[in-house]
């Protein structure tokens, strides 16, 4: 997996193509420790996988008795004692929780095959990005398991129970065209102008003020959970510091000391 950082924008790539950029405990324990690590400027994290699919899901070797070097099997997985085996499981999901920070903008990029783990890597983003021949696809079910790499949430968030139960549970590939339609996708270009749309999107996200803006995703992520009197009063006092930092004593003073 790669990561690079120009100015504010952080890319993470997956970059195993010829194996359809599977993922591994590796791949989360990476994942999870570019979270904790993530310099303090960056304002916009862009994954990507390289070659034709954007993630085939979780590495199948998994599921055989040798299972993945150094990293074990589910044979072996499930020999571990509960609380071992549900920490393992916690550890796995610190990989995706961190790209819903609130001081960032996170964007999947995707094309070809997002499958199971790879379907689940781009719901924990803000955003996705997709080119005309991406198909998601949560495997899980059919292969006897459960998503359980945080993608359950967002899914229903974005879709409905009810699409969400049909998608899962027929474990069918959804094309680009329908997932621009159920608001999976952000936008849908053709393969050649994902850089373009990715590099304007990002752009576009630079343009607003870095603190309104974690504010904002604040306001925005906690919505649900919250009753309309209970979101008016968080907008009252996200404000409340939005106004002080910029037109409060310590705002103005450091705004007088930008310009002087
Ligand atoms: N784990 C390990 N290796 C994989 C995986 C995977 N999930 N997916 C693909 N590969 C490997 C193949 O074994 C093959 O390796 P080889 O060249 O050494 O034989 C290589 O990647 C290319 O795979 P193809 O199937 O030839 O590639 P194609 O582009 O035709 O198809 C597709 C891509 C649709 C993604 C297909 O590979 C596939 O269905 N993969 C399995 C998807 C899956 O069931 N994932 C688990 C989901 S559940 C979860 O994530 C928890």
């Amino acid at each position: 997996m790669r990561f690079e950082v120009g100015g504010e924008i952080a890319t993470i790539t997956m970059d195993r193509p010829g194996k359809r950029n599977a993922q591994t405990f590796a791949t989360w324990s990476a994942l999870a420790r570019i979270g904790r690590t993530l310099p303090e400027h960056v304002r916009v994290v862009v994954i990507r996988g390289e070659g034709p699919s954007f993630s085939a899901g979780i590495d199948l070797r998994m599921f055989s008795p040798e299972g993945l070097p150094g990293q074990g099997s589910f044979a072996s997985a499930a020999a571990l004692d509960g609380e071992t085996f549900l920490a393992r499981i916690t550890e796995a999901q610190q990989g995706f929780l961190w790209l819903r920070r609130p001081d960032i903008v996170s964007i999947a990029v995707v094309q070809g095959h997002a499958i199971g783990a790879g379907f689940q890597l781009a719901l924990s983003c803000d955003l996705r990005i997709l080119a005309d021949d991406a198909k998601f696809c949560m495997k899980e079910p059919a292969l006897g398991l459960v998503p359980d790499l945080t993608g359950t949430k967002p899914l229903v968030e974005i879709v409905g129970v009810a699409k969400a139960v049909e998608i899962c549970l027929t474990a069918r590939n959804v094309g680009a065209e329908e997932a621009l339609r159920l608001g999976l996708a952000d936008r849908v270009v053709p393969r050649a102008q994902l850089d373009e749309a990715v590099g304007e999107l990002a752009a576009a996200l630079l343009t607003t003020d870095r603190d309104a803006a974690a504010a904002t995703k604040r306001l925005l992520l906690g919505a649900p959970e919250r009753t309309l009197e209970e979101q008016c009063a968080a907008e009252r006092a996200e404000q409340a510091v939005r106004l002080q930092a910029l037109f409060g004593k310590a705002g103005a003073e450091g705004n007088g000391s930008a310009h002087s």
